[in-house]
């Protein structure tokens, strides 16, 4: 990792079983890109707990992220793969950095407002989120923070904690920006909607043969209509539209056919990621972890030491 590329650092919080419309739009566009900067991946299973209350639940599910992670391609030669637990750091910068923003301020995120709105119980880790997720930034001084449109506000909210920290304590901290990766846009779902597990119409990307099999039959399709649209617009993902324009014609109106083609195309990616899958062990993951975060305090307890000084946390 050569210390002149950029610093970029992401965190995923884990949400369970991944299906294509997050293979396209987060995780492929993060293994196109974390090679050309000096890259962190963080799981942070410290904000996953504001949400997260079967104990098993949390566990595993940082394993399985990782395990997603690195058969897609991250290889944890190239990217410092690290759970945000391990690292204690994240919540002292973070204790720090809500001693410095107002409550009308956080009152204003629009994870802690959604949640709000609709009756629900927020806690206070939820309102707090946004500064632990600064701390994570900015504990490593990372400039290149990659993440979904929706992050956007958290991002804006770390630079307001580096304004505050910096006018208060000096220059000390640096500006994160976000980097939107061009993604494929939208994936659309077996319904046609956005393909999301709260809406049940998912690919799911680990799934069996089976799984994925019975996913690709049940897509809608417009009985009027010359082309399946929601197959096709699946299918641009795998091949280019030169390349599915006289699949289309040749099989015109016969959907099955049309179907088995995409499922044909989505094996042929999936199958080696699953096989590679299957090979990476739980202590393989742990191992990653574990040599992960050695690195990652490395970066983070040099920042610290200068942050309570700063501060006067130190005598
Ligand atoms: P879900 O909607 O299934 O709950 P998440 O909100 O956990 O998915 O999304 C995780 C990542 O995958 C985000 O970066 C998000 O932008 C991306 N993503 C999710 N669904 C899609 C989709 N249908 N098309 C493109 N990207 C998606
Ligand atoms: N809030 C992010 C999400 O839900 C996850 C996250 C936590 C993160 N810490 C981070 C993302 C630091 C980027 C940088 O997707």
């Amino acid at each position: 990792m050569s210390s002149t590329k950029k610093r970029l650092l992401t965190g995923l919080q884990s949400s369970g079983t991944l299906h294509i419309g997050n293979y396209f739009g987060a995780l492929k566009p993060f293994v196109d890109t974390y090679r050309d900067f000096d890259s962190y991946l963080m799981v942070a299973d410290y904000h996953a707990l504001t949400s997260v209350r079967e104990p098993e639940v949390l566990r595993s599910n940082v394993i399985e992220v990782v395990k997603d992670y690195l058969a897609v391609g991250v290889d944890s030669e190239e990217c410092v793969i690290f759970r945000q637990s391990d690292n204690q750091d994240h919540m002292e910068l973070g204790w720090i950095l809500n001693c410095l923003v107002t409550v009308p301020f956080l009152m204003q995120a629009h994870a802690y407002k959604d949640k709000v709105a609709k009756g629900l119980e927020a806690n206070a880790g939820l309102f707090t989120y946004p500064m632990l997720m600064a701390a994570d930034i900015l504990l490593y001084n990372a400039e290149v923070v990659p993440v979904g449109e929706d992050q956007r506000q958290h991002l804006e909210y770390a630079r307001e904690a580096v304004g505050k920290f910096n006018r208060a304590y000096g220059e000390l901290l640096i500006e994160p920006k976000e980097l939107i990766l061009p993604s494929v846009g939208v994936v659309p779902g077996t319904d046609g909607q956005k393909m999301s597990k709260s809406y049940k119409n998912t690919i799911p990307l680990f799934g069996t043969s089976e799984e994925i099999e019975k996913a690709v039959m049940s897509i809608v399709t417009d009985s009027t209509g010359e082309r399946p649209e929601n197959v096709y617009a699946i299918h641009t993902l795998f091949k280019s539209e030169a390349e599915l324009a006289p699949l289309y014609e040749a099989h015109k109106g016969r959907y099955g056919d049309l179907k088995k083609l995409l499922l044909a195309d989505i094996d042929a990616m999936v199958a080696p990621m699953r096989e590679k899958r299957a090979t990476i062990t739980d202590d393989m993951v742990k191992e990653v972890l574990a040599a992960g975060v050695a690195k990652a305090k490395q970066v983070s307890n040099e920042n610290l030491v200068r942050i309570r000084a700063a501060i006067g946390i130190s005598l």
